[in-house]
């Protein structure tokens, strides 16, 4: 039986060096978990729904670098691995950010993989299998993931078409969590925290969010993230009266249709009186 090498030891991290993150479960041990066992993660949620910061406070915890790509269109498998490229008269390869978080046993973030090009599955494929490595075609090399490394992506569901969507191939090899939005208690808590605005000050807000949640899929395509919350807390505590803070925040964001924003301002001063 092969020894199964040792995971190396957590650094010891100051906690002021860990991007704040509110749990709505037991999400953290299973990202822990997922990690000591070598499996990759799929977060899916709406915008502004904490996935980003989850995967920051996640590596920081857990001392891993952290290599965040923000995936495209246009993203192929050569952003990702890297490529030759002309410096000084002399073509050098480079390696990119996969390529890179393997190298060094970090934490590389694919976010909205689902909009990457498709050659990018071919990378992923046999570095999120048991097999765990990264051939480099164009310099011959075949790398071997050491166990610190892990793939974690992220999409929104929101936003898939038939077109764009992860093959069952893709997305099998993928422990998932789903995000939504904080229970009321811990959103107002986290805005709090993120803005400096108090609990009393910030509830009102997260009371009409969430009121406005309860309008997607009618008038606006997206409910109001926990993102927009914290703005519209923060422009507050920067002395902006809470109405204008509230309309370029919250109401603003969410349409361009005159009318839908008419109805939603009307629901803004009904929750907040
Ligand atoms: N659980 C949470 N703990 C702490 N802060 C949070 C949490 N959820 C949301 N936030 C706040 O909301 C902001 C937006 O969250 P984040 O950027 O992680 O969303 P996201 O899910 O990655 O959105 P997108 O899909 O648009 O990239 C954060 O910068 C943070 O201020
Ligand atoms: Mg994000």
């Amino acid at each position: 039986m092969n020894a199964i090498p040792r995971l190396p030891a957590m650094p010891p991290a100051a906690d002021t060096t860990i991007p704040a993150y509110t749990a709505s479960g037991n999400e953290r041990f299973l990202f822990e978990k997922a990690w000591e066992k070598r499996l990759p993660l799929l977060l899916k949620g709406p915008t502004g729904s904490g996935k980003t910061r989850f995967v920051a406070h996640m590596a920081a915890k857990l001392g891993l670098p952290l290599f965040t790509v923000a995936c495209h269109d246009d993203l192929s498998a050569a952003d990702l691995t890297g490529r030759h490229l002309l410096k000084g008269g002399e073509t050098v390869w480079v390696d990119g950010p996969l390529t890179r978080a393997v190298r060094e046993g970090g934490l590389c973030y694919l976010d909205e993989i689902v909009e990457a090009r498709k050659d990018v599955a071919v990378v992923l494929h046999p570095l999120t299998d048991d097999r765990r490595i990264l051939p480099l075609e164009r310099t011959g090399e075949l790398l071997a993931a050491p166990p610190s490394f892990m793939i974690a992506v992220s999409y929104n569901p929101a936003y898939q078409n038939l077109l764009k969507n992860l093959k069952p191939s893709t997305r099998q090899r993928f422990v998932s969590i789903s995000f939504d939005f904080l229970p009321r208690e811990r959103e107002i808590a986290v805005v709090s925290q993120e803005s400096g605005l108090d609990e009393g000050a910030v509830a009102p807000l997260v009371d009409l969010a969430r009121r406005l949640r309860t309008l997607k899929g009618q008038d606006i395509e997206e409910g109001v993230s926990t993102r927009l919350v914290v703005y519209a807390a923060s422009l507050i505590a920067a002395g902006l009266p809470r109405a204008e803070a509230v309309t370029a925040a919250i109401i603003e964001p969410l349409t361009d249709e005159p009318e839908v924003r008419a109805g939603l301002a009307e629901v803004a001063r009904a929750v907040l009186g």
